[in-house]
């Protein structure tokens, strides 16, 4: 017995013509105070199939959350996405005040051939998150075919995501099959050397992903304020860095674990510290990994860049996931910028979990440099950590 997804490329023009197609997008885009849409990346991520499916003549119906609302607010609707996204497409875009009620139903009727129609967040929903199978057969009522395009939102056990995949034929869309492509199977057979960079601020956010790299990459490089619990665990002076004291001896197992196992892990080998945690602060460099009692290490320092940049220029492929400093303080973004100008002038593949790094990457405007940044923050972590995500198992069907 296997199990397989199918691929939205497989629906013929006489497939889709007229159809009713359901796509569930990650439009959970960043909106300023006016609710101006921010960063559009994920709308424009969505965009290969939205299009596909008009080309074919769907009647295209979207949904998709926005933000973690407790009940219907007018700050999580949808409406100014739908405004954003008949921007970037040719055809008519209209927009569903509602979810699954009367005027979403009225609305789908009436929808053209090659039209789209966005439903409200589907969070205002109570039967989303709870998965309810009454809530995902009202969506699946509003569709003949089903079609997943959320990778942000593939690790959600939600109506929309993966419940409604019961009552429908049921596709990847080509943002799923992108990040598929990149975070499943160019980790699994990488072309070597395969380096991963791995930060953030907490052990306890990336021990799990950490280990399920273990043996499968050739260096792996530790960065971020999860160095300090790393460096404690080996008995060094940390200072007054972050560490997590209940995970001093996790972190202690793992660099034993990595020592029988094919991968070299690299840990920072100099910091810039300061010794008040704000963006003017005075800041040295210490050399080594022997902090004074007062310090705080907020970046990795000159060496340990060397370093970082060394792996990048002679791999074959480089997976980067959190930043290695505070980057978002001018003054302690210097490791985390020239690993993404290390990346964006790497002939390596370069595989970039969502989030932070690709906040940073973006704030160098080096985004076009890599091949591939994910979509998804906690969706590309969880999918590193080798966890299976509801919102693509949903979609497999089992061969006898
Ligand atoms: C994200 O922004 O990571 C996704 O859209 C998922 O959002 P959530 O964490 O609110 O489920």
């Amino acid at each position: 017995m296997s199990a397989s997804i199918v691929s939205i490329s497989s629906l013929s023009r006489e497939q889709l013509s007229g159809k009713r197609v359901l796509v569930r997008v990650d439009f959970n885009v960043p909106m300023d105070s006016n609710q101006a849409i921010t960063d559009d990346s994920r709308i424009r991520a969505a965009l290969p199939s939205i299009n596909f499916l008009t080309q074919n003549g769907a009647r295209v119906i979207i949904m998709s959350h926005l933000g973690q609302p407790k009940s219907p607010s007018p700050e999580f609707s949808l409406r100014p996405v739908a405004k954003w996204l008949a921007d970037l497409v040719s055809v008519p875009v209209h927009f569903a005040p509602d979810t699954v009620g009367p005027l979403a139903r009225q609305l789908v009727d009436q929808l053209g051939a090659g039209e789209i129609l966005l439903l409200e967040n589907v969070r205002f929903c109570p039967g989303e998150i709870l998965n309810d199978p009454q809530f995902s057969r009202d969506l699946a009522s509003l569709g003949d075919i089903f079609v997943q395009d959320a990778f942000g939102t593939a690790h959600r056990a939600h109506a929309s995501t993966a419940g409604v995949a019961a009552f429908l034929p049921s596709y990847a869309g080509f943002l799923i099959e992108k990040e598929l492509q990149f975070l499943d199977h160019a980790v699994r057979h990488p072309k070597r050397p395969f380096v991963a960079i791995i930060g953030g601020s907490k052990v306890s956010g990336k021990l799990a992903v950490l280990r399920h790299l273990l043996g499968k990459v050739d260096v792996l490089i530790v960065g971020g304020a999860m160095t300090y619990t790393f460096l404690k665990a080996q008995g060094h002076s940390v200072g007054k860095s972050l560490v997590e004291p209940d995970r001093l001896e996790d972190a202690l197992r793992f660099l034993n674990d990595a020592k029988s196992s094919a991968t070299k892990v690299v840990l920072p080998v100099d910091h810039v510290v300061v010794t008040e945690f704000k963006a003017d602060a005075y800041s040295v460099v210490v050399d080594g990994n022997e902090l004074d009692a007062d310090h705080i290490g907020l970046d990795i320092g000159p060496k340990t860049i060397s370093l970082v940049t060394h792996e990048i220029q002679f791999a074959q492929t480089v997976l980067w996931n959190g930043p290695l400093g505070v980057f978002e303080m001018d003054a302690f973004s210097k490791g985390t910028f020239a690993v993404a100008e290390a990346l964006a002038n790497s002939d390596a593949l370069t595989i970039v979990g969502g989030g932070d790094s690709a906040a940073a990457i973006a704030k160098c405007g080096l985004t076009a440099d890599m091949t591939h940044i994910s979509t998804g923050g906690g969706a590309s972590l969880e999918f590193l950590e080798g966890k299976v995500l509801p919102g693509i198992s949903a979609l497999e069907r089992v061969h006898v």
